[in-house]
């Protein structure tokens, strides 16, 4: 339904980055800004719905819907929906930038009369949200930007526009919040129109819809519908999500169902929300209470897997959780012979799913639902695997600018919305700001997008100027989050610190280099020496032992190549001795958790990295899955061995960056050059492992990477896609060249595979 500011999937793979740009429209001078006329209920403020009646004189060949809002508004046009896009105008810096939306709504008009009501819901705009849970985020009101173009089947044209000719009113949906939920009561009549006064336009650009819209994707009937021990009615969905019920239910004027919503049960088996902070994640439903009635909210989702029903009998209704979240291309598929890894890899779809939802968040159920910069450039390259996310990185890296300020510091959260906060997240810390140059060169690198890097090169410069500036003696030391919920010995922070802008450093000389500035690929480079000169000389005793002595320690000067050569061995062989001395477990966090396979496999401990990916006691990747679960936890002990249940995320993708290793390592699909137009196959077999396999999408068509060992013998089937070509490593052997096309290879395993 919407239309010419979408590109479909298809036609995207081969579009250079720089044809991602979305149609800009022209705004009649006539369009308004307008508000309610009347004063708002201070408590609830019930959604206004703005109203227009427009009578077509002739028949109509085409109409075009433009549309944006202070708020999340709902369109219809003679009662029907326009599009099947949710919370639009969607989230970017609302100071700076606003989106607005096109819909070909042709087939919901007719000639004579029609009739145009938008609805306006709170939204991240003015709703209560953000730690603080304050309202009135960007402004106070509520306002309405609309305008229709219609051609008529003669060829003449008209603009329906917003201006003082509308009404508001309100109806049925009592409040929206985004965290709290909908109180919606069906027997109030939509009406009480009122006028409608000019409202201030706000400062921000007018800017089309670069990303993949919010829609309904799969939705879930109940797996169980049940009584717990405190006596509470709960049904269970199967699968941990963000979303909301949709529920069909008939009952007497005045009912009064409530839904609350849960991730987890505690240890008594009870519906446990201590972990949603200030989210009430409840909907209220009021009957009209004449025959079957169908609700679900507007302009509010909840992050859950249970649901408590209150004011009806359960059993007697009819369910279902309905999942919502940007509508991106699925590029991606890995299974293996092992169930519980194939387990882990669906968890981690689901937190992409999940959090993926206009902006990348942090987690969808708690009263937080953030752009954390950390988390986004964590599990970038994993979701790029899995879905195509290049305009919508492409969207948020726009509000990453828009919201850097103007020392360079990036913001910890992207929309930031604690920028009038004192203090509060204003100065980037390392791992977290250096997203603003991670993402774009990871995005230049899969997409073989050098638009992005052309977009983004003052941020990405301004950044590490920034760091630079704050730095004293090369050394840079910021009180950041550290190697964040880390259950092992911390890794100091000022170690953290200066990998990482280290390792910005370097993406920024390759980006330089990209872009052939030629300048500053000499100003970086030097920089980088410096940085790394201070490094060695400051957190690296004798010998190939980082200060501190962590698993994360080690990760982090490896992957971000802070070593020479003659140390980098001795690292690995620490980092491998580490993780034996703790009973074969990882003990990183954040920030060295997406690194540590990747570290171990390419310093020549595949076996290693297999033991961790197997281990199935915490800390481990599969301890999570072994407890149940259906999604990636914050913690690597959200639920303990105990049952017992912290109030943590159940639903945080940060820990599933391990995706990018199944994909590029156990399956083997990798780029050699940016956009993957050189590929590189090669997978390692290993650990339990039977056989495995990935398909992936890259702007060239599908890459497919699958091996079975049979026998004692490794057989593996490649597919190079059209205008691409490949070099194919069969394990043990050298690599071979290979064109677009099907090929198999088979070999005698290799004595360095090690299977257990
Ligand atoms: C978020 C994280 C984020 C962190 C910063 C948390 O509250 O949920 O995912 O990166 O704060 O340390």
């Amino acid at each position: 339904m919407i239309r010419s500011i979408f590109i479909p999937a298809c036609l995207l793979l081969l579009l250079p980055a720089a044809a991602l740009h979305a149609q800009i429209h022209a705004w009649s001078a006539q369009a308004t800004w307008i508000r309610p006329g009347y004063i708002e209920d201070s408590v609830l403020r019930p959604c206004p719905i703005f109203r227009k009646i427009y009578h077509a004189p002739r028949n109509i060949r085409s109409a075009m819907l433009y549309i944006t809002a202070l708020g999340l508004y709902e369109a219809e046009v003679n009662g029907q929906r326009a599009g099947d896009a949710y919370f639009t105008p969607g989230w970017t810096s609302y100071d700076k930038r606003l989106q607005y939306q096109a819909y070909d709504v042709t087939k919901l008009l007719q000639a004579g009369d029609n009739e145009l009501r938008v609805t306006i819901g709170e939204g991240w705009y003015r709703g209560a949200f953000g730690g603080l849970m304050q309202r009135d985020n960007y402004g106070k009101e509520a306002a309405l930007l609309l305008e229709l173009d219609v051609t008529y089947t003669d060829g003449s044209s008209a603009a329906i526009v917003s201006d003082t000719g509308w009404q508001c009113g309100t109806g049925p949906i009592l409040h929206s919040d985004i965290y709290g939920g909908e109180i919606l009561d069906a027997r109030v009549a939509t009406g009480n129109w009122r006028g409608v006064i000019p409202a201030q336009a706000p400062a921000a650009a007018l800017v089309p819809t670069l990303s993949e819209p919010v829609t309904k994707q799969e939705s879930f009937r109940p797996v169980k519908i049940f009584t717990t021990p405190a006596g509470e009615q709960v049904i269970d969905f199967g699968q941990n999500l963000a979303g909301w019920v949709r529920i069909r239910v008939k009952g007497k004027p005045g009912d009064t169902i409530r839904l609350s919503h849960a991730e987890v049960l505690d240890k008594a088996g009870n519906f446990y929300t201590g972990n949603l902070r200030q989210a009430r994640a409840t909907d209220t439903y009021i009957l009209r209470g004449n025959g079957p009635e169908i609700f679900e909210p507007h302009f509010s989702w909840h992050g859950f897997r249970y649901v408590k029903v209150e004011g009806c009998d359960a059993k007697a209704a009819d369910w279902r959780a309905i999942a919502l979240y940007s509508a991106l291309e699925r590029t991606g598929a890995f299974s293996c012979s092992d169930p519980l890894i194939n387990q882990l890899q669906h968890n981690i779809e689901w937190s992409l799913n999940s959090n993926f939802l206009d902006i990348p968040t942090d987690c969808p159920q708690r009263s937080e639902r953030l752009g954390w910069t950390g988390d986004a450039h964590i599990f970038y390259r994993t979701a790029s695997f899995n879905r195509n996310v290049q305009r919508f990185f492409a969207k948020w890296l726009q509000d990453l600018q828009a919201d850097q300020r103007a020392n360079g510091a990036v913001p910890n959260i992207i929309p930031n919305l604690y920028r009038n906060l004192p203090g509060a997240g204003k100065n980037g810390v390392a791992g977290w700001g250096d997203a603003a140059v991670i993402i774009p060169w990871t995005q230049y690198w899969v997409y073989n997008d050098t638009a992005i890097l052309r977009a983004q090169y003052a941020s990405m410069k301004a950044w590490v100027d920034h760091i630079q500036s704050m730095s004293k003696n090369d050394l840079w030391t910021v009180n950041g989050y550290g190697d964040w919920l880390a259950p092992g010995d911390s890794t100091s922070l000022p170690f953290i610190d200066q990998c990482y802008w280290a390792w910005s450093t370097q993406l920024l000389v390759r980006t330089a280099t990209v872009l052939d500035r030629q300048e500053d690929v000499q100003y970086y480079s030097a920089m980088l020496q410096r940085v790394k000169a201070a490094f060695l000389q400051h957190y690296m005793a004798p010998g190939g032992k980082t200060m501190p002595n962590t698993q994360t320690s080690y990760v982090l000067a490896l992957q971000f190549d802070l070593l020479p050569d003659s140390l980098q061995g001795k690292a690995a062989a620490r980092l491998a001795a580490l993780i034996r001395a703790n009973d074969n477990h990882l003990s990183t966090g954040f920030l060295g958790t997406p690194y540590l396979l990747h570290v171990l496999s390419r310093h020549g401990y595949t076996d290693v990295a297999y033991t961790l990916l197997h281990q199935d006691t915490y800390p481990s990747w599969l301890y999570p899955v072994k407890m149940g679960a259906t999604t990636i936890w914050e913690k690597w002990d959200a639920i303990r061995p105990d049952s017992s249940v912290q109030a943590t995320s159940y639903n945080h993708y940060a820990y599933g960056a391990i995706g990018d290793w199944l994909y590029r390592v156990v399956a083997g699909i990798d780029a050699a050059s940016p956009g993957y137009q050189r590929i590189i196959i090669r997978p390692q077999p290993g650990g339990r492992l039977t056989w495995a396999k990935a398909r992936y999408r890259c702007p060239y068509g599908d890459i497919v990477s699958e091996w079975r060992i049979q026998r004692g013998r490794l057989h593996m089937r490649v597919e190079i896609p059209p205008g691409a070509r490949a070099m194919v490593y069969v394990p043990g052997q050298t690599g071979k060249e290979a064109g677009p096309g099907k090929h198999v290879f088979a070999a005698p395993l290799p004595a360095t595979v090690f299977l257990r």
